[in-house]
């Protein structure tokens, strides 16, 4: 290994690892140890279930594969578990908040980690207002739903209500009420956050339950059949891939390209495992728990989620799958309209915890990028009454609140739920940096204890990689342009701020730091 190469003062410089070890090497760890395995596994249940497994299923049989989506959630759920390994691999390496950004820091240097550290910001910031703005949609419909079985007239949503809430566009007031609600649990405390996850998820998991095994009393073989239907070009207004780009061609759907072009916006529904990582700092034996916590959940998502998928086109044919509403139309065909309110009553509170997790994950991340003085250092300020970055918390509240609104601020050009890719780009970035950095840690510190070593390196890691790149080929170019952006704007604010800041360049100029990062001047 170099010694020197870690220790350059200039924007590769990278993190020693043994910053993110633990508080007895002579790490910097200041979090309370609160999760368990079974926390963990509860925590990844809350984050990967939500309005992946109620919508996409049947918007993408509907539109893109066809019954074959079964595949599709299989090809997805493959691709997730060979990044969840290397993620896994690196959590039990450094059990650190930052998760892919720490990683990145200590694997490739700080220019490298700012980029996945930004675009896990773009992840997590964009999950809590798009999926807070669908939870206000099933909120909305659940009330309704609720009167109308009810048989009770009074039972519905206020008039004064209809016009600013459970609205695709347009001011929300019940996703602004939600993410307050969850930035005040989340600025409090994780305990409290953890006792309300619990519950949360058991109740989602029993909706699920319910859903799985209610389809599959109507289940008739014969939906499945074409089980790949012929391929033909996608409706106007779906938007081009990158890989279509590539071909030159116009977008497909259907066909056996339908079912790998499902797989990107099915990369969406597992989207959470990777966030188990930034709860590593607050885990008991983390080496071990948080590869454990993160590998069981996703293979029960993956179970779910197939489940889910089978009954749903097992119900129906593919066809007459309404894609806005899949699974409530999907009942209601087969005369099981009250199994509509048990969903939205699933959507609800399953949607509420997705956000939750993202916030919680999100408060980490801020919180290990202002220790290491790329964010202001206010940010890595531990309450002392709450024993949480309350601060980062309060941020990343407001923040959402202002982004779950932003189709007010821009007059209705951009509606937040048509960003919804961005989220998915974000993540994927940082697996195929994560899969990457398995193979440079492996080379550069053989030395270190791992408490979990993928399996197969570097095959699985370069597998994950490429299985990665693909799902990013099949997202849509516009995708790519708003990134594009993102990631101009990143690399601005960190040459305007973070290289100045760094808490890294402090210590390698030989001045002196504060321990929370602020620098003495
Ligand atoms: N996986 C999460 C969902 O499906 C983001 O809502």
């Amino acid at each position: 290994m170099s010694t020197e190469a870690p220790f350059r003062n200039n924007l590769l410089r990278r993190l020693p690892v043994e910053e993110t070890i633990g508080p007895r090497q002579g790490g910097r760890h200041r979090l309370s140890l609160v999760y368990g395995t079974r926390d963990l596994v509860v925590l990844g249940l809350g984050v990967m279930i939500g309005s992946g497994i109620f919508n996409i299923a049947g918007q993408e049989a509907a539109t893109t594969a066809g019954p074959a989506v079964i595949l599709s959630f299989v090809i997805a759920g493959a691709a997730c578990l060979l990044s969840a390994l290397s993620y896994a691999e690196l959590s039990s390496t450094m059990p650190v908040a930052g998760s892919a950004y720490s990683f990145t820091y200590v694997a490739f240097g700080e220019i490298w980690a700012w980029v996945i550290g930004w675009a896990l910001i773009l992840e997590l910031q964009l999950a809590a207002a798009v999926v807070s703005r669908a939870w206000s949609l099933y909120a909305m419909r659940l009330v309704d739903d609720v009167g109308t079985l009810a048989g009770i007239a009074w039972i519905k949503v206020p008039s004064a209500l209809s016009g600013i809430a459970g609205r695709p566009t347009g001011l929300d007031v019940f996703a602004l009420a939600l993410l307050l609600l969850l930035a005040v649990i989340v600025a409090i405390g994780a305990r409290l956050s953890l006792y309300t996850l619990w519950f949360m998820v058991l109740t989602k998991v029993i909706v699920i339950g319910f859903v799985i095994g209610g389809g599959l009393l109507y289940f008739h073989s014969s939906n499945l059949r074409p089980f790949v239907p012929p391929p033909r070009t996608a409706a106007a207004g779906d938007g081009r891939t990158v890989l279509d780009a590539l071909m030159g061609g116009s977008p497909h759907a259907f066909g056996l390209v339908g079912i790998f072009t499902a797989t990107s916006a099915i990369a969406f529904a597992y989207i959470g495992f990777d966030l188990i990582a930034t709860s590593a700092e607050e885990t008991k034996d983390a080496q071990r728990r948080v590869p454990r916590g993160m590998l069981i959940s996703l293979l029960i998502a993956i179970a779910l989620y197939i489940g889910v998928a089978v009954a749903m086109v097992g119900m129906v044919p593919y066809r007459t799958l309404n894609p806005d509403t899949p699974l409530t139309s999907a009942f209601h065909a087969v005369g099981s309209s009250a199994m509509g309110v048990v969903i939205d009553v699933g959507a609800v509170i399953g949607l509420a915890t997705v956000v939750l997790v993202v916030m919680i994950a999100q408060t980490r991340v801020l919180f290990a990028m202002a220790r290491d003085g790329l964010m202001p250092a206010t940010l890595a300020v531990i309450s002392p009454r709450y024993k949480v970055p309350t601060r980062a918390a309060v941020l990343v509240g407001a923040t959402g609140i202002v982004l779950s609104q932003v189709d007010v601020w821009t007059f209705g050009k951009v509606s937040i739920l048509a960003l919804q890719q961005m989220i998915v780009i974000g993540t994927l970035f940082a697996f195929i940096f994560v899969s990457a950095g398995v193979l440079a840690l492996r080379r550069s510190r053989p030395d270190l204890p791992r408490g979990f070593r993928v399996w197969g390196a570097p095959l699985t890691p370069l597998l994950a990689i490429a299985a990665t790149g693909w799902l990013l080929l099949n997202l849509h170019l516009r995708t790519w342009v708003y990134f594009g952006a993102w990631m101009t704007a990143g690399l601005l604010v960190y040459l305007v701020y973070g290289r100045r800041h760094s808490r890294l360049r402090q210590v390698l100029g030989g001045r002196p730091v504060h321990p929370q990062g602020r620098h003495r001047r």
